[in-house]
């Protein structure tokens, strides 16, 4: 990615240091050439003094709006509890900041439509969800395949985030925040359809689940296993499935399947090339987290919406895909993962 050496870098603070928020707020300050890490929030003393140590002496914030009044940051980075996402938003586009929030954009379809409403108000802002799976290598190697029509027409997805066991209970803590695992997990999946599909409308949901392992997860209604089917228009489909019980680590990968022919991402969730032959056989390791199987891609995540900031000021807005995910493609997600959450819970397919 060529970064004009004119540009001044976008002046960027991140909110929220949790699990994902050091990994940001990391690679803003020392692997994104486009961007300067300003100032760092969290309500949380021990991750400001994270902060102290590991970065580059960012202005520190316990609270968020006094981190908005802040006129010296240009975009906020949001990695906050996904139910925060809507509201930290609107106030980030309210305080003319540009923003990036993680997935997903919200728990609830009303208000996603009222961030787009007030998006579209202020088009001077960039504004991006972090659906990073567009950004690693090997799906943007496979969407540009598809796209240059080397299986045909592409009908049926299969695409699974399972993530590795964690005996601690980290995700039955994390869930009363998180929407359940398809808005948590298989929102990504879902992204990666309807990237795939060309943005197709999603037209029903089935959903099936169980609790395999984490009994406190029904506390929430929520499971620890999910398959989901979505139909498009079309007459395409996607199968989803969604773990937090793998026994072996983060395996991700997805199947798009078309008339002339499939390609596969990810099949053998490796974590190097190494094989290792030994009295069991001969195998792999598995990349451990979501975050060893894609570290580069949240890197060109991050460099791709400062290069697009960057852009804006020479171009003016544009809204361009090549930022990542926009609002509109955030708000599709949100009511497919919905719409599987409520096939589960009531057993009968939804109509979207
Ligand atoms: P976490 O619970 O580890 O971290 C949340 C952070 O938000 C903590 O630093 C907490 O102090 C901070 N926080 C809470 N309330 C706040 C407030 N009012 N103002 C400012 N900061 C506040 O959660 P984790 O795993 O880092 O997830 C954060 C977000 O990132 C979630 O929306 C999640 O869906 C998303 N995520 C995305 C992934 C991906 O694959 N793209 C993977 C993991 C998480």
């Amino acid at each position: 990615m060529t970064i004009s050496a004119k540009r001044a870098p976008v002046r960027v603070g991140v909110v929220g240091l949790g699990r994902l928020g050091k990994r940001h707020a990391t690679n803003l300050a020392y692997r994104v050439p486009g961007a300067a890490l300003l100032a760092v929030c969290s309500p949380l003393d021990d991750e400001l003094a994270w902060a102290r140590d590991a970065l580059p002496e960012p202005r520190l914030y316990a609270e968020y709006d006094a981190m908005l009044a802040d006129g010296d940051i240009d975009a906020i980075w949001l990695v906050t509890p996904s139910s925060l996402h809507a509201e930290q938003i609107v106030a980030a586009l309210a305080a003319g900041k540009h923003v990036f929030c993680e997935k997903p954009l919200s728990l609830d379809v009303a208000q996603c439509e009222h961030v787009l409403a007030f998006a579209r108000e202020h088009p001077e802002l960039q504004a991006t969800i972090g659906f990073m799976r567009r950004f690693d290598p090997s799906y943007r190697d496979a969407y540009e395949k598809v796209m240059a029509g080397k299986i045909g027409r592409p009908f049926m997805i299969r695409s699974q985030t399972t993530d590795k066991n964690d005996p601690e209970g980290f995700f039955v803590r994390f869930a009363p925040n998180s929407g359940g695992i398809f808005l948590d997990c298989t929102v990504h999946d879902i992204d990666i359809a309807r990237w795939f599909f060309g943005h197709a409308r999603a037209t029903r949901a089935y959903a099936a689940g169980t609790v395999a392992l984490h009994e406190g997860l029904r506390e929430c209604g929520d499971v620890d296993n999910g398959v989901g089917v979505v139909e498009f228009e079309g007459g395409r489909l996607a199968v989803f499935y969604a773990s937090r019980t793998m026994a072996h680590g983060n395996d991700t990968h997805s199947e798009i399947i078309g008339t002339a022919g499939a390609l596969s991402v990810g099949h053998n969730p490796r974590a190097s090339r190494v094989e290792i032959y030994d009295e069991s056989g001969v195998r792999n390791e598995c990349t451990p987290t979501f975050f060893d199987r894609f570290e580069e891609a949240f890197l060109h995540e991050a460099q791709a919406f400062a290069a697009s900031i960057g852009a804006r000021g020479e171009r003016g807005a544009s809204g361009s895909e090549s930022a990542g995910a926009t609002l509109a493609d955030a708000l599709e997600a949100t009511r497919i993962g919905l719409a599987l959450r409520e096939a589960l819970e009531t057993g009968t397919p939804v109509v979207l």
